[in-house]
C-alpha cells in the first residue's frame, strides 16, 4: 500500500473550515484515504454547499461554531481527539474584506490562535496545518517568484490578516513547539485555487460558471491580472505530505511552506476564462479595465522548497487545471451527475497519476 494511504487509515484528523471549498475537498480525500474525519464550520447555508452536495454532514462528526469561541472550539477537539488538524476556517475572499474588516481579522488571526492554543493543550495532536495564502507577501509589483523567507506583508484586510496569522505562528512554533511539545505546526501558502463545487462570489470560475448557464456575458474585474492558478487537490497533496512528515519528525518539518503551481503555467485571468469558453462550449466575456479596490496584480510563488524537502510538485498544468474543473460543473449542472460521482472520480484519477491509489 502506498505509504501516504498507510499513514492516513484510521487517523483522526480535524477539518476546521471542513463546509467550504477546500475543506469539503479535503474531507472527501480523507475519507478515501480511511481516516476518521471531523470537521467545523459555520456557514449553515446548505444551499449550493459542497460539503452538503457530497454528504459530507453525514460522513464526518461535524459541528457548526464560531472558531473564535475557544470553549466550543475545546469541548469538540476534546470529543473528537484529532491527532492531526487541517485549518482552513476563514473569512478567505478580498472584496469582503474590505466590507468586514472586522470581522476578517477577528475569525483569521483570532480563530488561528486559538487552533495554535488548542495544539498546545493536548497532547493528542501531533500535526497542525494552517492554511494561510499567497497574498502574505510584501508586494513588490514586479512578477516574480515569492520564497517563503521573503518579507511578509499584505496591504489588504485580507491579505494582511493573513500575514499578520503568520507572524503569530511563527511565534507559537518558535517558543512553544520546536524541541519543547512534540508536535508539528507549518503555515501553508498556496495560490488561486480551482476546482468543481466552489459556489463563492467574486470568484472568477463560479462567477465565470454562473454566467454561462444563464447564457449571460462573463464580465472580467482585472483581466490581466496574473494569478497562479491550481487544481485543488495540488495544494492538499502538499498538506497531506506535510502533515505526514511533520507528525513523524516535528523538528524537521515544521516551517513555512509554499505549494505554488506548474512553473511556466502563470496565466492571466481573461485566458482562464477563455479556456473555461471552450470547455464548456459556449460563452462571452467582457474585460472592464480597472479595479476600484487594491487586489495585488502580480503573484508567483516558488515552490523549490517543498519540491525538493517533501518531493512535492503540482501534476496538472494550467489547461488541464481548468478542463478538469470545468469538466465537474457541466457533469453535475448539464449532465445532472451526482457531485459525490464526479468528485470521487477526480480524486480517484489524481490519486492514479501521483501513484497513490
Ligand atoms: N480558494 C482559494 O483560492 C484560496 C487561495 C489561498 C488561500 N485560501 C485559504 O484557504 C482556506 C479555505 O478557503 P476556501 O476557498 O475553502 O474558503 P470557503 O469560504 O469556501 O471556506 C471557508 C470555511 O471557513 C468557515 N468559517 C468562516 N468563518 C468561520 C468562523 N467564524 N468559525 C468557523 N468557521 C468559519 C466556513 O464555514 C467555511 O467552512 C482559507 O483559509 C483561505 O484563506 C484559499
Amino acid at each position: 500500500m502506498n505509504s501516504i494511504k498507510k499513514f492516513y487509515k484510521n487517523k483522526k484528523v480535524l477539518v476546521t473550515g471542513a463546509t467550504g471549498f477546500k475543506g469539503a475537498w479535503m474531507c472527501s480525500w480523507l475519507i478515501k484515504l480511511g481516516a476518521k474525519v471531523s470537521g467545523l464550520g459555520y456557514n449553515p447555508n446548505e444551499n449550493k454547499n459542497l460539503f452538503y452536495q457530497l454528504n459530507l454532514n453525514k460522513k464526518v462528526k461535524f459541528e457548526i461554531f464560531d472558531i473564535r469561541n475557544f470553549n466550543k472550539l475545546e469541548n469538540f477537539v476534546k470529543k473528537t481527539k484529532p491527532s492531526i488538524i487541517f485549518h482552513f476556517a476563514a473569512q478567505p475572499l478580498i472584496l469582503r474584506s474590505y466590507k468586514d474588516p472586522y470581522l476578517t481579522f477577528t475569525v483569521n488571526y483570532l480563530g488561528s490562535t486559538n487552533i495554535m492554543e488548542i495544539a498546545r493543550k493536548f497532547k493528542f495532536i501531533k500535526s497542525v496545518v494552517m492554511v494561510t495564502t499567497d497574498k502574505v507577501y510584501e508586494s513588490s509589483g514586479k512578477a516574480k517568484g515569492f520564497k517563503e523567507s521573503d518579507l511578509l506583508g499584505g496591504i489588504d484586510p485580507y491579505s494582511a490578516s493573513k500575514s499578520s496569522t503568520e507572524l503569530m505562528i511563527r511565534a507559537y512554533r518558535e517558543s512553544f513547539f520546536n524541541g519543547k511539545i512534540k508536535c508539528g505546526i507549518s503555515s501553508v501558502r498556496a495560490g488561486n485555487v480551482i476546482g468543481g463545487g466552489d459556489w463563492s462570489k467574486n470568484r472568477l470560475i463560479p462567477d465565470s460558471i454562473r454566467s454561462s448557464i444563464k447564457n449571460k456575458t462573463i464580465i472580467l474585474r482585472n483581466p490581466n491580472f496574473n494569478r497562479p492558478w491550481q487544481f485543488v487537490l495540488e495544494p492538499l497533496k502538499g498538506y497531506l505530505i506535510l502533515a505526514k512528515k511533520q507528525y513523524e519528525n516535528p523538528l524537521r518539518y515544521s516551517s513555512a511552506w509554499n505549494f505554488g503551481n506548474k512553473s511556466k503555467s502563470i496565466t492571466t485571468v481573461s485566458q482562464i476564462v477563455e479556456y473555461i469558453i471552450n470547455y464548456w462550449g459556449s460563452g462571452k466575456l467582457k474585460k472592464l479595465s480597472k479595479n476600484k479596490v487594491y487586489e495585488q496584480e502580480n503573484l508567483q510563488l516558488n515552490s523549490f522548497k517543498a519540491n525538493k524537502l517533501l518531493k512535492w510538485k503540482p501534476t496538472y498544468g494550467i489547461k488541464q487545471s481548468v478542463k478538469v474543473t470545468t469538466e465537474w460543473y457541466y457533469k453535475v449542472l448539464k449532465l445532472k451527475k451526482k457531485p459525490s460521482e464526479v468528485t470521487n472520480k477526480q480524486i480517484e484519477n489524481y490519486m492514479h497519476e501521483n501513484k497513490w491509489s
